[in-house]
């Protein structure tokens, strides 16, 4: 029985898609692999270490930093840094933008974005997690120190983009502009092996995931949508159920396999939205577009819109394409409505 192939063979592999690249984004993809294994380890056993629950401090969302996000952030840049591809990271957990400053990083062509870890609320109860990153060239001059505008692109200059999800079993999902495909943990060999080949969305699903306990802020659109989805009509399948797991990750993944849309819309609590557009939003819409899905802000392409804070939030409306464009339909018809 021939073994499906690992995640650093596939790698391997199909670096030669990339003509001109010697190696440097293999070297990166591996980096963020050895990252996901530790940081696996450390999720599955988190109930046992005293690694669970809040670190005691903030993050710059201003959001209880739990230890496990903590724990991530270091593992996740320490890595990056170790291999040497990368001139610098932007991280949900770090304000300002880390510079690997020094003449061999200052040389490097890429820099990363990342979300370390991704419904960290859900940690101490159980509920499966995971990680986003973007990977950009830099377009500042090669051999000088990393700047903001390397990471203020928007998300269609994604040379690669992926998620690592902590769930019932743990899988990594990347695409490098050719697919998409997913990879699952074999934690008994220490192996990521290639289980979900050229993935795609469905083009239609009947499921439906957003925080309905914000319908009161959302905007007029959104709560029509909703009521959509919720009456019955035999010709498409609706009702739709109703599936939040406070994971974007892990919502975005159900529904990458079964079809679906996962809406965070902006509301009076979160006038912009919740999400970062640029390591959660785009790198995620980068693979929703490569497996024939949408994402929009409920009006337009999320990846056309050009960052200004490394921060930034944005609405959020992702998955299947027919049901994203529902969606739109509804956000263009109820516009004016201020909710
Ligand atoms: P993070 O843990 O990285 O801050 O992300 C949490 C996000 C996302 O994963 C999830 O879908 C959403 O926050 C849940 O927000 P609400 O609890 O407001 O629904
Ligand atoms: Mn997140
Ligand atoms: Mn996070």
């Amino acid at each position: 029985m021939k073994l499906p192939l690992t995640l650093g063979e596939f790698i391997i592999e199909n670096q030669r898609d990339f003509p001109y690249a010697s190696g440097e984004l293999s070297q990166l993809l591996s980096s963020l692999r050895i990252a996901a294994k530790v940081v696996n380890r450390e999720i599955n056993k988190a109930g046992l270490a005293d690694i669970r629950g809040a670190a005691g401090n903030d993050n710059v969302q201003g959001e209880a930093q739990q230890k496990l996000d903590v724990f991530a952030n270091d593992i996740f840049i320490r890595s990056l840094r170790a291999r040497g591809e990368v001139c610098g990271v932007g991280s949900e957990e770090e304000e300002d933008f880390i510079s690997f400053n020094d003449p061999i990083h200052n040389t490097s062509k890429y820099v990363v974005l990342i979300d370390p870890l991704d419904g960290s609320s859900n940690i101490d109860v159980n509920v499966s997690v995971g990680t986003i990153f973007s990977i950009y060239r830099r377009v500042s001059d090669p051999g000088t120190p990393v700047q903001m505008r390397d990471f203020l692109q928007s998300g269609s200059e994604q040379v690669a983009s992926g998620y690592i999800v902590y769930g019932s079993s743990t899988m990594l999902v990347y695409t490098t502009g050719r697919g998409v495909n997913g990879f699952t943990f074999d934690p008994g060999i220490g192996s990521f092996y290639l289980s979900h080949p050229n993935l795609t969305i469905p083009r239609r699903g009947k499921i439906y995931s957003i925080n309905e306990g914000n319908y009161v802020h959302f905007p007029e659109g959104v709560k029509k949508y909703i009521k959509f989805c919720q009456e019955f009509n035999p010709e498409s399948d609706r009702p739709y159920s109703s599936r939040y797991i406070g994971s974007l990750v892990s919502d975005f993944h159900r529904n990458m396999l079964k079809g679906g849309i996962y809406i965070y819309p902006k509301g009076t609590t979160a006038p912009n939205g919740k999400l970062r557009l640029l390591y959660e939003c785009n790198p995620l819409a980068f693979i929703a577009e490569q497996a024939g899905g949408k994402a929009s802000d409920g009006y337009g392409r999320i990846m056309e819109i050009v960052p200004t804070d490394l921060h930034q939030r944005v609405p959020y409306f992702i998955g299947s394409i027919e049901m994203v464009e529902e969606a739109e339909r509804f956000m263009k018809q109820y516009a004016d409505l201020v909710s």
